[in-house]
């Protein structure tokens, strides 16, 4: 899993810095799964959602480097409207219901860079 807290924004502008340079697009799904009656993404499909997404980016060709990732994260901080995912380096934030959601978000914006105005979080 992915830690996405880096100590401060310098940092956090550092690391987004170097995976752009390695990857085209990284799209970090939050997978977070609370037992306690909180809102959570996981509660919401985002494991086999996100798993989904990664067999998508595999078969059309789109994984690797210079190309695109997609990863599990922790809490993203976003609880209320998750599922939530994230594509940077564009800082575009998504939530999705299911398959037809991720197939639209990985074939129109991570492979052709036209991010998907209706599932967009502001
Ligand atoms: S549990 Fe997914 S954003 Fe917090």
């Amino acid at each position: 899993m992915v830690c996405l807290a880096p100590a401060n924004a310098r940092e956090a502008g550092s690391i987004i810095d170097r995976m752009s340079n390695y990857y085209e697009r990284h799209i970090f799904f939050c997978v977070n799964r609370r037992d306690d009656g909180r809102p959570c993404c996981a509660g919401h499909g985002a494991e086999s959602l996100q798993a989904y997404a990664k067999e998508r980016v595999k078969a059309l060709g789109l994984a690797g480097r210079g190309k695109v990732r997609v990863n599990k994260a922790g809490c993203l901080d976003r609880c209320d409207e998750g599922p939530v995912a994230v594509v940077y380096p564009d800082a575009v934030w998504y939530t999705y219901v299911d398959r037809s959601d991720i197939d639209e978000i990985v074939e129109s914006h991570l492979r052709d860079g036209r991010p998907v105005a209706r599932l967009r979080l502001e």
